[in-house]
């Protein structure tokens, strides 16, 4: 992954781009559990309209809590990812959210580097994402694909979606292997804990 090394909170650090990003301090990631069902679901439902969310209902964030990763800041969760797996190959970005007055200090990189060593651990070849406005991943190292390279979206989302063919949305796709490869290469800027 063309990001970097964790230096952890409140430590500076250098995106894709170069540039260099503000860490929020005193706020760590870790791993959601059921019981933070509730703020998962206040966090994204405040966020649906703005990132285009999908919907998340409460029963479905409690199964699959242990899918995302958190950021928390004085007991309170200011962020959210998913690593929701589309097959045994490649696993999705979903649910990514930062609280307003929390954004713009890299915890949204931070979460996606850590869904990204996940992905890594738990043998995923590909990270993907679908979104409206692509930049963000971009600036991670991901590239924009045709939707049909990820064919498992496909059949697993689209072919119910009422919007199949016509959401809008841009598929973007990062190859772990070939960012680690990046990383060892000393050409990117790669997250090095995986
Ligand atoms: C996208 C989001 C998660 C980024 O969170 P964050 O913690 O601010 O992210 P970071 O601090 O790691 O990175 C911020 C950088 O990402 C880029 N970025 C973020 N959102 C962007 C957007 N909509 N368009 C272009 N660039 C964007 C900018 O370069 C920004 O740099 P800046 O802080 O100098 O302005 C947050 O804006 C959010 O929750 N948005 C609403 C929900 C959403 O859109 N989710 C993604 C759906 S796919």
């Amino acid at each position: 992954m063309r990001i970097v090394v964790d230096n952890g909170p409140g430590k500076g650090r250098r995106g894709a781009a170069g540039k260099r990003t503000r860490t929020a301090p005193s706020v760590a990631l870790r791993p959601a559990a059921a019981a933070d069902a509730p703020a998962l679901h206040a966090l994204i439902a405040a966020h649906l309209e703005e990132g285009r969310l999908l919907p998340r209902t409460l029963s479905e964030l409690a199964d699959h809590a242990h899918r995302f990763t958190v950021a928390v800041q004085d007991e309170q969760i200011v962020g959210c990812a998913e690593l929701a797996p589309l097959s045994g190959a490649i696993a999705e970005v979903r649910s990514l959210v930062v609280s307003r007055e929390a954004r713009h200090s890299g915890l949204g990189q931070r979460m996606v580097e850590e869904l990204g060593r996940r992905a890594r651990r738990e043998g995923f070849a590909r990270l993907c994402a679908f979104a409206h406005d692509p930049r963000f991943f971009v600036r991670l190292g991901f590239s924009i694909v045709p939707h049909t390279w990820v064919p498992e979206k496909i059949s697993h989302d689209c072919h119910s979606c009422p919007l199949f063919r016509n959401c809008g949305q841009y598929a973007i796709v990062l190859d772990l292997e070939r960012a680690q490869a990046g990383a060892a290469a000393g050409t990117a800027l790669v997250n090095r804990h995986g």
